[in-house]
């Protein structure tokens, strides 16, 4: 077990409660298996909209549901027993305004059994950030590059860089001033996260940002080597398992052509007179 580990699932107030402390440790999850796995090892785990390109093999987070948010939500919560899990609010379930976002915030948090939701935005966000922490639903910010915006953003790039460093730390402020009870920083330079982390209350959460932050994420098919269609820079491969898995499913399909598989202890021999069945 991890040295991290919770006897039972940290708050939001918990985590919020870590800024300065012991580097916050998460992944994204979307299965009961992986969950299981990460469990003992996490602080919070997030079921990142993410699983929309890398499950479902979309082109981009803008098409994920709110069904396909709450079936994996309910999922990688029955593999939870320590570890705080944070839902992602998709594209299209909050950006109305403050009465949409609480709607479909307490929808998910009812179905899937979350601590937490998490939606992308500074400045345009802070109102209905407010909003909904007002009523009972704990905000986790997400801010600098923001995935379900690559079509205003112009694609996956640093944020925060030359004059654009005042916007994203005025973003940062806005979310903290709002109640999130946490921020994560995607792909901004190293030296505004630590700027950003240093003049914020709330735990910054990088992803492609800086060591320097209150914690790390990384989506858990990029570190394990699952996901291959493209690896960012700030992705860490921490094992080879894609190839492993195509290594042993190419072995299978050479010994089933070559009758090899199933072998003798594979199969069951007929009935022994008097065994149980
Ligand atoms: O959807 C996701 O996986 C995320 C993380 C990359 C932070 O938002």
């Amino acid at each position: 077990m991890s040295a991290t580990a919770h006897k039972t699932a940290p708050m939001p107030d918990d985590i919020r409660a870590r800024k300065g402390g012991a580097p916050l440790v998460s992944l994204t999850a979307y299965t009961t298996p992986m969950a299981q796995l990460m469990d003992a090892h996490c602080d919070f785990v997030l079921v990142g909209d993410s699983v929309g390109m890398v499950l479902h093999g979309l082109e981009s987070t803008l098409s994920v549901t709110m069904e396909m948010m709450i079936l994996h939500g309910k999922a990688v919560k029955r593999g939870l027993s320590r570890a705080m899990m944070v839902v992602d609010m998709p594209f299209g379930s909050y950006e109305e305004g403050p009465a949409q976002a609480f709607r479909n915030a307490a929808r998910l948090m009812a179905e899937t059994g979350a601590a937490a939701v998490k939606l992308e935005g500074g400045v345009a966000m802070a109102e209905t950030i407010a909003f909904l922490v007002a009523r009972g639903v704990p905000v986790m910010a997400h801010i600098g590059l923001t995935p379900q915006s690559i079509n205003t953003l112009g694609g996956y790039k640093v944020q925060g860089r030359g004059a654009a460093a005042d916007l994203l730390l005025a973003d940062a402020q806005a979310v903290a001033g709002a109640g999130a009870f946490a921020v994560v920083l995607e792909k901004v330079p190293a030296r505004l996260a630590d700027r950003v982390t240093a003049e914020l209350p709330i735990p910054t959460i990088g992803i492609g940002a800086s060591a320097g932050c209150d914690g790390q994420i990384l989506v858990v098919d990029d570190m394990l080597g699952l996901f291959t269609a493209f690896k960012p820079k700030f992705v860490k491969r921490y094992a080879t398992l894609g190839e492993q898995a195509e290594a042993a499913i190419a072995a299978y399909a050479r010994e089933v052509r070559a009758r090899d598989f199933p072998a003798s202890e594979h199969v069951f021999a007929d009935a022994v007179p008097g065994a149980k069945a």
